[in-house]
C-alpha cells in the first residue's frame, strides 16, 4: 500500500521537532524517539491505511511527534490533545515550524467523560499513552479504553513490551480485538534526575486494536 512520503524524509522532518522544554514527571512527558515515531506512522499507513485522508486523534499528543508525523503522512484532520498547556504550547510552535494546516489542539483531560460526545468519531487513533507509575498504575490501559470509545476503527498505541499479556487479557475482556503489528527498542532518554543512567533502552510493542469486523 502507498504512502505519500518516504520513511526516511518522514523521520528526518520528525528529527527537526522541538521536544518538552520542561518535562513533568508527574505526567510521564517524553517523546517518542523520530525513528519510531516515524516507523510507526509509516507502518500504520503502508500496511493498513490508517492515516493519509482519515480523521486522525493523537492522544496526549505532548510536543507532537505522531500527530505532525501524521498530517505529514495527509490525514485528512488531526485532532491532538494533551492536559499539559505546556506540552501545547511546544506542539504549537512544531506545526507552525513544520507549516502543518491540518491540526487542531486542544488542551483537555482525555479520560474525562465529556469527550465522549465524539464516540467513534475518529477512524484513527494514535497514542503513546503514559506508562503508569506507581501513583498513577492503569492509565495506560484507561487511555486505549477511552481510544476505543472514540474511533471507528483502530487504536494505535506503544507501551512496554512487558506489558504484552496483560494487554492481551484486556482485549479479551473488552471483546475488541488486537495484535502487536511492530516490535521496537525505545531509547528512553534520562529525562528526569531520579534516573541514573544517560537512557535506558526499552522493548516497546505498536499494537493495533480494533473493533471486530473493522
Ligand atoms: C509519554 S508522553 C507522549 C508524548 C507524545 N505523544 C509523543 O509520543 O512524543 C505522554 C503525554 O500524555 C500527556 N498526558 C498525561 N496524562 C494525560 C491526560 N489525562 N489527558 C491528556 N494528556 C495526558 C502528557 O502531558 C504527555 O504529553
Amino acid at each position: 500500500m502507498s504512502a505519500p512520503m518516504k520513511l526516511k524524509t518522514l523521520q528526518s522532518h520528525l528529527q527537526d521537532l522541538k521536544g518538552f522544554v520542561e518535562p513533568k514527571v508527574e505526567l510521564e512527558q517524553y517523546e517518542t524517539p523520530p525513528h519510531i515515531a516515524a516507523i510507526a506512522i509509516y507502518t500504520i499507513q503502508t500496511q493498513f491505511e490508517s492515516i493519509t485522508d482519515k480523521l486522525v486523534l493523537d492522544a496526549g499528543c505532548g510536543p507532537g511527534s505522531l500527530a505532525v508525523g501524521a498530517a505529514l503522512m495527509e490525514a485528512a484532520t488531526v485532532t491532538a490533545i494533551d492536559i499539559d498547556s505546556d506540552a501545547l504550547e511546544v506542539f504549537h510552535y512544531n506545526a507552525d515550524v513544520m507549516e502543518i494546516t491540518n491540526v487542531d489542539a486542544v488542551q483537555c483531560d482525555f479520560l474525562e467523560s465529556k469527550f465522549c460526545r465524539l464516540d467513534n468519531y475518529f477512524d484513527t487513533v494514535l497514542m503513546n499513552p503514559p506508562f503508569g507509575t506507581k501513583r498513577n498504575a492503569g492509565i495506560d490501559m484507561k487511555f486505549l479504553h477511552k481510544g476505543l470509545q472514540l474511533c471507528s476503527d483502530s487504536v494505535y498505541s506503544l507501551h512496554k513490551s512487558s506489558t504484552r499479556s496483560h494487554i492481551k487479557k484486556k482485549i479479551k475482556e473488552w471483546g475488541v480485538e488486537g495484535n502487536v503489528i511492530a516490535e521496537l527498542r525505545y531509547d528512553l532518554p534520562a529525562t528526569y534526575k531520579f534516573h541514573r543512567q544517560h537512557s535506558k533502552d526499552i522493548a516497546v510493542d505498536l499494537w493495533r486494536i480494533h473493533h471486530p469486523n473493522s
